[in-house]
């Protein structure tokens, strides 16, 4: 039922791995243990010219130098060792173990992504999430995004469908950032941003089309949702579900709510976008509201 978009190939650096793992493996070979060489990462993310590294506990007492090779490899400028995302602005806590400089920008589908990969979320399981909003919207639409970020998914919005994006991003950090990828991507006349809380903002009855992309408490967003919606409105609807709840959640609880506020829901679309944990997906509804 539910469409997988699951991509390896984002992982990877453009160039052939081939070529490039056997290379580290060799250059580390003269400074690591032997046992430890066929432990190195072999699966790697880049966003512009940074690289967030997975490293092993047994690999860290040479952090350092295992990440000046795959920056030196990769001809990166900055390696973060993955961490955790955490807390209610999706922060990654991601450490520098190589360079000094974690703000890059990071190019994708015609769209110019600035962002502090070692403080903002940038996910590249997400990417045929933010390819498919590029062609999602008609130019006359009002899109308001209740979860913005940088703009990772209202940036194609504004810049392919020419519609006109109202933005709302809470953290002060992300924030600045995404005012500034307006301006980089040029959509200043079409995209406004407001640094708040999604349930401080005032529109009522105005939007044709919501974005929720958020995870784990997206739930608790619907009645906002619908106070911005119009009577009749499209709305992207992620969130967490454990895969035993599967495919009836996250689609129930969406109608139950929806219902107590007087709109009716169709299902239009479904996705998985990624594996979040072990037996839970990210997953995105495409669901049409109408008031009853
Ligand atoms: C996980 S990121 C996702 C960004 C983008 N929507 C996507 O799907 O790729 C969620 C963003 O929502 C922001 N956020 C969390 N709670 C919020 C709220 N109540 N109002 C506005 N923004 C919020 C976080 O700071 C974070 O930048």
């Amino acid at each position: 039922m539910f469409k997988r978009v699951l991509l390896n190939s984002y992982v990877m650096s453009r160039r052939s791995t081939r070529v490039i793992k056997p290379r580290i493996k060799e250059i580390l070979s003269e400074t690591l243990p032997s046992g430890l060489v066929d432990k190195l990462p072999k699966r790697w993310v880049q966003i512009g010219d940074v690289l967030i590294l997975p490293l092993r506990e047994e690999l860290l007492p040479y952090k350092y130098e295992i990440a000046k090779v795959y920056a030196e490899v990769l001809e990166v400028k900055t390696v973060l060792r993955k961490g955790w995302i955490l807390g209610e602005f999706r922060e990654p806590h991601y450490e520098i173990i190589y360079g000094h400089d974690p703000i890059t920008i990071h190019k994708e589908n015609g769209i110019l992504y600035k962002l502090d990969a070692s403080r903002i979320m940038f996910s590249p399981a997400n990417v045929k999430e933010r390819v498919r909003m590029a062609s999602i919207a008609k130019p006359n639409e009002l899109v308001v995004d209740m979860f913005a970020g940088i703009g990772h998914l209202s940036l194609p919005i504004a810049k392919h469908c020419k519609a006109k994006v109202i933005a709302i991003e809470k953290s002060p950090y992300t924030f600045r950032f995404l005012v500034e990828n307006i301006e980089l991507n040029r959509v200043q006349d079409r995209m406004t941003a407001y640094n708040i809380d999604n349930r401080e903002f005032k529109g009522e009855n105005i939007a044709d089309r919501i974005l929720m992309g958020y995870v784990i408490s997206t739930h608790e967003f619907i009645p906002k949702a619908l106070e911005i919606a119009k009577d009749e409105a499209v709305i992207h609807y992620h969130n967490t579900v454990p895969e035993r709840l599967m495919p009836k959640e996250p689609f129930a609880t969406f109608q139950k709510t929806a219902r107590e506020h007087g709109y009716e829901v169709e299902l239009l679309e479904e996705h998985v976008i990624k594996r979040y944990a072990p037996g839970v997906w990210h997953v995105v509804l495409d669901l049409r509201v109408f008031k009853k």
